[in-house]
């Protein structure tokens, strides 16, 4: 499978996507929604597998129900189904209970989304989105936060089909599986240093962002070395080998709790005679693959082990997007182009993680590969709003998340969609695993 990207903002940083391809992404978004699930059955998609994730109906039904609020909110016009509204709020129910609620099962809750994917069709044409429209179509804001709350859902959807266990298969299965890359031989230093000075941290006005990720501000960090690739299964094996999982002294005390709560003996999906796995298949571990589905304490705890530290969002952000030499933020780390498949392992098209220097295009101003996609990174960064932030358009996006303990990862994975940007905040509790996360480590000079 090679998908050719459909680039969600116009190169160069013009404010804002014509109709067209806003139509376009729409559907392009529910085309990859459905493909998901069209290989599984009705039974499938119904079932919960697991507490901390919705069942794949849910998340059908939920997408199609935010459209219908905010086409309704943008539109002036009535919802189709409030009635459905309370079953599909995230923030009243919590996933663990979302099995027994009366959401819509798989044919009913697809059926809703074609319903409402038509209605934004016909309203996208009505509405002004150039920046003189009203606050929720100007620049096109709904518009493109309904194109990638869809793609969210749709990373969501691909966890909890990985919970599910041998059952259902890899939604890639028919793409190269992440093999088909060789490993980068002697990959070189594996830090590089980043001098101390200014950066710009958050999006800038040129295209969409969320709320947490404005207003963009200048901070300056201090001189850090960060590593190259992502820290990978080799490197993780071998610190379980030196005791990683019983040394109390490289644990917090958090983590440690965590650790004896769980039992946790290694990362989430490694069983324990040394093979992976992914989806349907369980195969020997591959060393030079990132490691996976660990928590942000086991990847502390390995930090610390070796006289180094999760990076800082700042510290991750600058590494990312800072041009030392002409002194300004890049859009993406490689430049102001879209991703593609040259620089980024995005949106299932190796179907897993790849050795991380598997793509030397994409590196960022520092040489540091594997910043867009791959594997999510977990950051030291607590999950808060920056200086000044303004909660829109709706507090429950973000706000309500600031300060309950939620950790940033930062970058998106292997099975992200291509709207992700190095800006992007995504949030998780620090011991949740079954994101498509890994980790790199910084260390201070
Ligand atoms: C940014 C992935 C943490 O899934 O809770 C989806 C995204 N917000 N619908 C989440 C989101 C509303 C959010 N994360
Ligand atoms: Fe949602």
């Amino acid at each position: 499978m090679n998908i050719a990207y459909l680039s969600p903002l116009p190169l160069g940083g013009v404010e804002c996507l014509p109709k067209e391809r806003l139509a376009a992404l729409l559907e392009e978004a529910r085309g990859r929604t459905l493909a998901l699930v069209a290989p599984l059955c009705e039974e499938q998609i119904d079932r919960q597998y697991s507490p901390i994730m919705s069942p794949l109906a849910w998340d059908l039904g939920h997408i199609a129900a935010f459209a219908d609020l905010w086409l309704a909110r943008a539109g002036g016009s009535e919802p189709v189904r409030p009635d459905l509204f309370e079953v599909y709020d995230a923030t009243e129910t919590p996933r663990s209970r979302r099995g027994d609620l009366p959401f819509l099962r798989c044919e009913d809750a697809l059926a809703y989304g074609r319903e409402i994917l038509e209605r934004a069709l016909a309203l996208l044409e009505e509405v002004d989105v150039s920046a003189e429209g009203d606050r929720l179509n100007a620049r096109a804001l709904v518009w493109n936060m309904l194109i990638e709350h869809e793609h969210q859902h749709s990373e969501t959807m691909i966890q909890a089909m990985q919970l599910a266990g041998e059952d259902i298969p890899s939604p890639a299965s028919e793409a190269a599986g992440g093999a088909g890359v060789p490993a980068a031989a002697g990959t070189g230093p594996r830090m590089v240093l980043v001098e101390g000075g200014p950066a710009l941290l958050g999006a800038g006005i040129e295209g969409f962002a969320y709320d947490n990720e404005r207003p963009q501000h200048a901070v300056e960090v201090a001189s850090f070395e960060i590593d190259l690739i992502t820290v990978t299964n080799g490197d993780y094996l071998a610190w379980i080998e030196e005791g990683g999982y019983h040394r109390r002294e490289w644990w917090s005390e958090r983590g440690w709790a965590w650790r004896e709560r769980e039992g946790a003996e290694r990362p989430l999906f490694w069983t324990a005679d040394g093979r992976d796995r992914r989806f349907d298949r369980t195969e020997p571990l591959d060393p030079d693959l990132p490691v996976t589905h660990v928590s942000a304490h086991e990847a502390e705890a390995f930090a610390r082990a070796h006289g180094k530290r999760l990076p800082t969002e700042a510290e991750w952000e600058k590494a990312a997007t800072w041009d030392p030499g002409a002194g300004r933020k890049r859009r993406f780390p490689w430049g102001e182009n879209q991703p593609d498949a040259e620089r980024a392992n995005l949106d299932l098209s190796a179907g897993g993680p790849e050795p991380a220097a598997a793509r030397p295009d994409g590196a960022s101003a520092y040489g540091v590969l594997g910043m867009t996609g791959d594997v999510w990174e977990w950051t030291a960064g607590e999950f808060i709003g920056y200086p000044g932030f303004e909660p829109f358009p709706y507090r429950e996006y973000s706000e309500i998340f600031f300060g309950t303990g939620m950790r940033v990862l930062r970058g998106g994975s292997w099975a992200t969609r291509p709207t992700i940007r190095p800006t992007f905040r995504n949030w998780d509790l620090p011991e949740r695993r079954q994101l498509f996360v890994g980790f790199r480590c910084v260390r201070d000079v």
